[in-house]
């Protein structure tokens, strides 16, 4: 019989690798913490129309990469492909945006049906904060200088580049994506499909292209910053002055326009050469309209990010920095008799925090040490129906030639940190 596969671009995290994710997953926690953002956790699952009265239903994303289906209710539900208009629907369902700010982070899976490539899969995981409240650029520094914070909190030896740009308001992006299909339409034949097909749908997407003879064709191409909106212009200043003064380098891509329609202002990217075509390890901007636009009685200024953990888990784990967390106590019971007193000193172990793996089954003494040794346990606990018969344990070190006490079982604790210490 054939065995069944996972589903293209789903990736198991087996043991060995999950250890890398979790010492991500800790760092990323704390540093949201000391920036005083707190965990909201959202469904994995929303109904269809969210997504699509906010990423925009133009957009790649909604158009050709959403997990779309019926439920048993005929309703058109989707997993989630990224995690912002989830908070936002959160926000507004809860009352968090009620004569409040709130600053929130939140981490797990998305689902995008994109074609899969290093880098790039149908499940991910990203981690996010979105700032609600605040309309002036000091958010929008936080928010950059918290992902900065994550590159040195992982000790990485090269940090990203930080590439900013601003969109303006509503107006601004409007006259500009009139002058830019304006200039383009004058080289529609010589655009390459996919930008032929935005020049209708999503011109500013055109930006993107990695097509080498639309990218020549991009180099004469207006830019936004002469569309910015006196407001947005300050914005933008304000922020890249709050970004020198906070010593975080940047560069203006003015051609960084975004893949999702919500953003207004400021735009930013943080990109490596480390990883191969998908560089952007984290991503995000401002979207001032999005709370009013799905639902929200006021206009709720916010701005966030959400950063690519499968991209991040690959830079850290080429440093191989992080410690391996050894077994303590490796549990060898001989005889029928042992078996219920091993329970009771794994249990009382594990009580003192140690980490215990116990010997299930039967086996030799022999079979049982083989084990002990290739578990890395730093000390074996064996018993036999002498030990319980005269309530004593032996301690074993796994590391050290002819290591070995018979201790009475009282002092089983104090033996075994003695052991551990030297
Ligand atoms: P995004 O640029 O679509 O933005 O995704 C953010 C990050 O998620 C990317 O920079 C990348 O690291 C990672 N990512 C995206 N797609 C994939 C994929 N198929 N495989 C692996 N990693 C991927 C957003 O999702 C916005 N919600 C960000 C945001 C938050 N803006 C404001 N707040």
């Amino acid at each position: 019989m054939s065995t069944v596969q996972a589903v293209r671009g789903m990736n198991d995290i087996l043991p060995q690798a999950s250890q890398v994710w979790q010492h991500v997953e800790q760092v990323l926690q704390n540093i949201f913490h000391t920036y005083s953002y707190r965990e909201i956790r959202l469904p994995v699952i929303e109904k269809t129309e969210l997504f699509a009265r906010s990423i925009g239903e133009g957009t790649d994303i909604v158009a050709k990469e959403m997990y779309t289906f019926e439920d048993r209710n005929g309703e058109s539900l989707s997993l989630r492909p990224e995690g912002t208009a989830s908070c936002v629907r959160a926000g507004l369902e809860h009352g968090l945006f009620h004569n409040q700010t709130q600053r929130l982070w939140y981490m797990g899976p998305m689902f995008r049906h994109e074609r899969p490539q290093r880098g790039r899969y149908r499940q991910f995981y990203q981690a996010g904060i979105e700032a609600f409240g605040w309309v002036g650029p000091d958010i929008d520094a936080e928010v950059i200088a918290v992902s900065s914070r994550i590159w040195r909190g992982l000790n990485l030896p090269q940090s990203p580049r930080l590439e900013i740009n601003s969109l303006g308001d509503t107006e601004t992006r409007q006259s500009y994506r009139a002058q830019l299909v304006a200039y383009l339409s004058d080289y529609e034949n010589d655009l390459d499909v996919d930008s032929r097909q935005r020049l209708k749908t999503n011109p500013l997407r055109i930006l993107d292209s990695k097509d080498a003879g639309t990218q020549k064709i991009l180099e004469g191409a207006p830019s936004i910053r002469e569309c910015l909106d006196e407001e947005s212009s300050a914005h933008f200043d304000a922020l890249c002055a709050l970004l020198q003064q906070l010593d975080i380098a940047y560069t203006i891509n003015q051609k960084l326009v975004r893949g999702l329609d919500y953003y207004n202002r400021t735009v930013f990217e943080w990109v490596t050469d480390e990883l191969g075509a998908q560089g952007a390890v984290c991503a995000g901007g401002r979207y001032d309209s999005l709370v009013e636009q799905l639902g929200g009685k006021q206009r709720i200024p916010a701005t966030g990010f959400a950063l690519g953990l499968d991209r991040l888990v690959e830079l850290v784990a080429s440093l191989e920095t992080i410690p391996d967390k050894d077994l303590d106590v490796y549990v060898i019971a001989i005889g029928t008799e042992t078996k219920d007193k091993s329970w009771q000193y794994a249990e009382t172990l594990r009580d003192h925090g140690y980490d215990v793996e116990m010997f299930c089954g039967d086996g030799s003494m022999k079979s049982q040490l083989k084990r002990a040794d290739k578990s890395g346990a730093l000390v074996s606990l064996l018993l036999g129906e002498d030990e319980v018969s005269s309530n004593s344990v032996t301690l074993k070190h796994m590391r050290r030639k002819n290591h070995q006490v018979t201790i009475p079982a009282v002092d089983l604790v104090r033996q075994l940190q003695e052991m551990v210490r030297e």
